[in-house]
């Protein structure tokens, strides 16, 4: 083995490839190792246990080989369940806010991604895998620092290995306690020299990001806070996660992204409040929860998160409760946990009830396939979003989640979207005053990728972030995971890949440097301020006229110096400014 200090080693990593990439390295000697039989140079593998779910009858053996930890898997399937079989370690004593070093080297007869998670001790634990490892035939040494958030006395270390055959052997396993890790300074790597966020005065330009690359990648956190102006919690805030007994609320994980977000002059966006998806089983399991309890819930819900939290400028108070009714051949309420306990006014329930906890904060509605004027769904969601202004229910804004595609077969008949009926919602949103953002934008690529679907989705990109800089109510731009490096598409969706605008060796794409283009000719004060309609970037304004009630102001976005020559005139004219608006625009595009 070669050995060095790896005080001095892990600084010039960090120069070299971010944290949780696949390092091949020599370890040094590990002086705080917390795993005592790491290195298997005797005939037994204890204290290290293994777990396989007998009722898929998966079948494993562990022995030391070659004094290293070799596990056969005999059955099963690649790509199935990787959790059904663990490798795992009790009883190890974690501090909170502390970083810790892994390090193993692998090597598997068949390539196979193990995943690596500690935790899960005594409650609230961390409960979600740190890393993936890809492990192939050639012994690997893989090493990462993760920041633990939770004090835990009795914590694991778990290795998910999968229940296809094969066998997989690990040696040298470390978890130690480490300083934390230098992040790397920013150097943007837009072609125009600014980076995203510089434009923030037009369009603030956010991203979701997830708690395991935020705890393990300082390369990700440098560039998302270098780029972005503001960050959506990509599942921390989720009911499961947030609240994950009856009222035992664990912030922890959210508190940690947070306050990075502060110390980074970052806005943080409140996501979700009310979702039927990745709701906790203590709800969705008693079917015997009535309209009554489950109000309790919800409002108790809305109350114990908005009370932690009580400055986040926008919610996405409801989440996705529209869709297709197959029996009725119609658009409506969706039959979700929260719609058929307790009706279809949950909805009216929760922005009130949004209100009066965050009084200050934006409220939203937030769907996918809502984003082009026409389509079935995004109309029923505007009549929902119009009726419910009209009836006082204090929606300020609509979250258009933006997950567009192109199929693997090329054929953009379905998932590249028409930008101009895109632009038309954005307009017709405008005109009953509601703020409009894009919350969750993504452009996947149906697998294999090529030329041609790449063109797209840099167009996509450009055009979506144009169309918002050119709408006076589209304030916000938020890509749904900064890179394909962490990427909940191939996940939920295993023919499509690449969707994001960094790759996965965090380098900025084609798309990146498109939307940065899109920026590159305003101004960095963002425009000037619209006389007449108290309208500048971020200081509040003047509904447009016709808009319904709800208690909601409106924020015309700084459309005037968006297309200079009307500046002019949208001052002397005053509140008309709207229709001039869309008019000219439809000038500029024809
Ligand atoms: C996704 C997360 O990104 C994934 O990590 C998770 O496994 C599932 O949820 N619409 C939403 C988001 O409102 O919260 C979803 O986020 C993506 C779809």
């Amino acid at each position: 083995m070669i050995s060095f200090s790896p005080k001095t080693a892990l600084p010039t990593l960090l120069r070299l490839a971010p944290l949780g990439a696949v390092c091949l390295w020599a370890q040094p000697a590990a002086a705080q190792n917390l795993i005592e039989n790491s290195t298997f140079d005797g005939t037994e593998i204890g204290p290290w246990w293994t777990h396989a779910d007998t009722s898929k009858a998966a079948a494993q053996t562990v022995e030391v080989v070659e004094g290293r930890m070799c596990s056969t898997v005999l059955e099963g399937e690649q790509g199935e369940n990787p959790w059904d079989v663990i490798l795992g370690y009790s009883g190890v004593e974690l501090l909170p806010n502390q970083y810790y070093r892994v390090s193993l080297t692998a090597s598997a007869t068949v390539d196979r991604e193990i995943r690596v998670k500690t935790g899960l001790g005594e409650a609230p634990y961390t409960d979600y895998i740190l890393q993936k490892l890809k492990v192939t035939a050639a012994p690997q040494t893989f090493t990462f620092t993760y920041l633990n958030l939770r004090g835990n006395p009795e914590a694991q270390v778990q290795f998910h290995i999968g229940d296809y055959p094969g066998q997989l052997c690990l040696d040298d396993i470390v978890l130690e306690p480490v300083a934390a890790p230098v992040v790397p300074a920013h150097v943007t790597p837009s072609t125009t020299g600014m980076p995203l966020k510089a434009h923030a005065a037009w369009v603030k330009m956010g991203t979701a990001v997830d708690t395991p690359i935020f705890l393990t990648n300082p390369l990700h956190n440098s560039i998302v806070a270098g780029e972005f102006s503001a960050i959506t919690p990509a599942n921390s805030m989720k009911m499961n996660n947030i609240q994950p007994s009856k009222d035992v609320f664990d912030f922890t994980d959210t508190d940690a992204l947070y306050a990075w977000a502060n110390q980074n002059g970052l806005e943080f966006r409140g996501h979700p409040l009310i979702w039927h998806t990745q709701a906790p089983g203590w709800v969705t399991d008693d079917t015997t929860l009535t309209r009554d309890p489950m109000l309790e819930i919800m409002f108790k819900h809305i109350d114990g998160v908005t009370a932690h939290y009580p400055n986040l400028p926008y919610w996405d108070v409801v989440n996705e409760a529209i869709d297709y009714d197959k029996d009725a051949a119609t658009w409506t309420f969706r039959p979700t946990i929260w719609h058929d306990r307790i009706g279809p006014d949950f909805i009216d329930l929760a922005f009130l009830r949004a209100r009066q906890d965050a009084p200050n904060a934006k409220l939203l509605y937030n769907d996918y396939n809502i984003e082009q004027m026409g389509n079935p769904k995004a109309d029923r969601v505007f009549e929902l979003v119009k009726d419910m202004r009209s009836r006082g229910i204090p929606v300020d804004g609509i979250g258009l989640q933006s997950h567009y595609y192109i199929r693997p077969d090329g054929n953009p008949v379905e998932g590249v979207p028409s930008i101009q009926a895109i632009r038309d919602n954005m307009a017709r949103y405008a005109d009953i005053g509601v703020e409009v953002h894009i919350t969750e934008c993504d452009f996947r690529i149906g697998k294999p990728s090529d030329a041609a679907k790449e063109e797209l989705q840099r167009a996509f990109y450009a055009d979506l972030l144009q169309a918002c800089v050119d709408a006076p109510n589209c304030s916000h731009f938020t890509v749904w995971g900064l890179s394909d490096l962490d990427s909940w598409v191939p996940s939920t969706f295993p023919e499509y890949d690449f969707a994001h605008i960094f790759d996965a060796n965090l380098a900025a794409k084609p798309a990146y440097q498109a939307m940065a283009q899109v920026f590159a000719p305003l101004s960095l004060e963002g425009p000037p301020p619209v006389s007449g309609t108290g309208g500048g970037p971020g200081d509040g304004g003047t509904p447009p006229a016709g808009t319904s009630g709800g208690g909601c102001t409106f924020q015309p976005a700084p459309f005037g110096a968006r297309v200079p020559w009307q500046a002019a005139l949208v001052g002397a004219l005053g509140l008309s400014f709207w229709l001039r608006r869309r008019s000219s625009r439809a000038h500029s595009e024809a």
